[in-house]
């Protein structure tokens, strides 16, 4: 019966800090995907944690800024599962920049809480190749990136 099923696939999307003042707003989008949220957690990375996640683009002209915007506030990382998960969470962000999203996706994500192409609210696994290594950073079991809560003395 199970394999009747569409295959179910994950990724990985983060709430990004410019976005986590609008949570609430964003998890109800999240929620009009279809996408169920198999796992949550709100982190605060640091510069190396963020320089390893975005290793990609090392030397990059836009990477320094990228590293400073998500080491500078906490996140909210997800894994988001359910058929065609990749696809479906990077079509409901829109274009990488705000302002493009804004023009060709009015109706994204990127485009209603984006500011411009860093300050971009969400990030999106590009693959799942890309999703299985991300959730890994923020849920496997070596993880160290570091946890947001009251119970550990976490000041808002
Ligand atoms: P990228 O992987 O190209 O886009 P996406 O997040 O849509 O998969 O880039 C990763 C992040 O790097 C992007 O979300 C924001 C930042 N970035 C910039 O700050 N400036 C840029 O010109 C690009 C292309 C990306």
């Amino acid at each position: 019966r199970a394999a009747l099923e569409p295959r179910a696939e994950r990724t990985c999307a983060i709430v990004k800090p410019d976005g986590v003042e609008r949570l609430g707003r964003i998890m109800h989008a999240i929620g009009e995907t279809g996408l169920a949220v198999a796992s949550l957690r709100m982190a605060q990375l640091t510069r190396g944690d963020a320089e390893a996640f975005y290793g990609g683009h090392v030397g990059k002209p836009f990477f320094g800024r990228l590293v400073e915007f998500m080491s500078g506030g906490r996140v909210v990382a997800m894994e988001l599962v359910g058929p065609g998960a990749v696809a479906r969470w990077r079509q409901a962000l829109g274009p990488t920049d705000s302002e493009q999203a804004r023009a060709e996706a009015p109706e994204s994500i990127r485009a209603a809480f984006g500011t411009d192409g860093t300050m971009n609210a969400c990030h999106g696994s590009d693959s799942p190749a890309a999703a299985a290594e991300e959730l890994n950073f923020f849920f496997g079991s070596g993880s160290t990136v570091r946890r947001c809560g009251t119970n550990q003395g976490t000041t808002l």
